[in-house]
């Protein structure tokens, strides 16, 4: 049986961390947009370009872009079940998921509502960096790296800040969060796949929440 989890939060609630929790724990497939964005940006060509800009300023890629990025990753895939991290983001991007899980005879099967309050996403945002190999998450504060400068999962000394966590575009990605994507909760829970668990917690008690989710699929 396959299992497909949206993780669905403002920037910063942690989604990436708990998608790379699943990823070890459960052998899921982690279906990131913001990472497949950003290496499409890093490849140069005039997509990647236009991406770069709209990425730096906080505002929301086209949904055909995204859709597309997705529709390739999901076709032909054999994988057991996928965690969209920051995927569907507009309501029209939540209605061509369900279209494309409907052509594999797939479902969404639970979306998790990560709430985390604007204070700690600022917090968050600006504490953040991360492995520019292995794509493992760090802070300065609550979880630096062992040793600075050098990644603790695979010894990478890429260890990088993203172009878009300064204080303008988080605002921007804030209001893009509120009037594009939050209509998702309503969505989802009107579809009754909705479980909202408390994204201040630490990283571990998130996890927990989110298996007794997970647990009862
Ligand atoms: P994307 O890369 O998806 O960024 P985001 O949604 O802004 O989310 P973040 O990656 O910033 O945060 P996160 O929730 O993953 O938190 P993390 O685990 O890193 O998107 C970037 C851009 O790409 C968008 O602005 C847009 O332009 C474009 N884009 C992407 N998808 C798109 C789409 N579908 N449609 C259109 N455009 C799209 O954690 C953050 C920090 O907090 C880390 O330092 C971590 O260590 C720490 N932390 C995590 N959990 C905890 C905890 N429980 N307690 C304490 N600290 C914690």
């Amino acid at each position: 049986m396959t299992v497909n989890i949206i993780l669905l939060g403002p920037p910063g609630a942690g989604k990436g961390t708990q998608a790379r929790r699943l990823v070890e724990e459960r052998g899921l497939v982690q279906l990131s947009t913001g990472d497949m964005l950003r290496e499409a940006r890093s490849s140069g060509t005039e997509m990647g370009k236009v991406v770069a800009e709209v990425m730096d300023k906080g505002q929301l890629v086209t949904d055909e872009i995204v859709v597309g990025l997705i529709r390739e990753k999901l076709e032909g895939s054999d994988a057991p079940g996928f965690i969209f991290d920051g995927f569907p983001r507009t309501l029209k991007q939540a209605d061509a998921l369900g279209e494309l899980l409907e052509g594999l005879k797939q479902n969404v099967d639970v979306v998790i509502e990560m709430q985390v309050d604007d204070t700690a996403l600022v917090e968050r945002i600006s504490g953040r960096y991360t492995c520019g190999n292995c794509g493992e998450v760090y802070h300065d504060k609550t979880k630096p790296s062992a040793e600075e400068g050098v990644c603790d999962a695979c010894g990478s000394t890429d260890l990088r800040r993203r172009a878009d966590d300064n204080e303008e575009s988080l605002k921007t990605r804030l209001l893009e969060y509120y009037k594009k994507t939050s209509p998702l909760i309503g969505y989802y829970y009107a579809k009754e796949k909705l479980h909202p668990v408390n994204g201040l917690a630490s990283v571990d008690e998130v996890a927990a929440q989110m298996k007794t989710a997970l647990d009862k699929l």
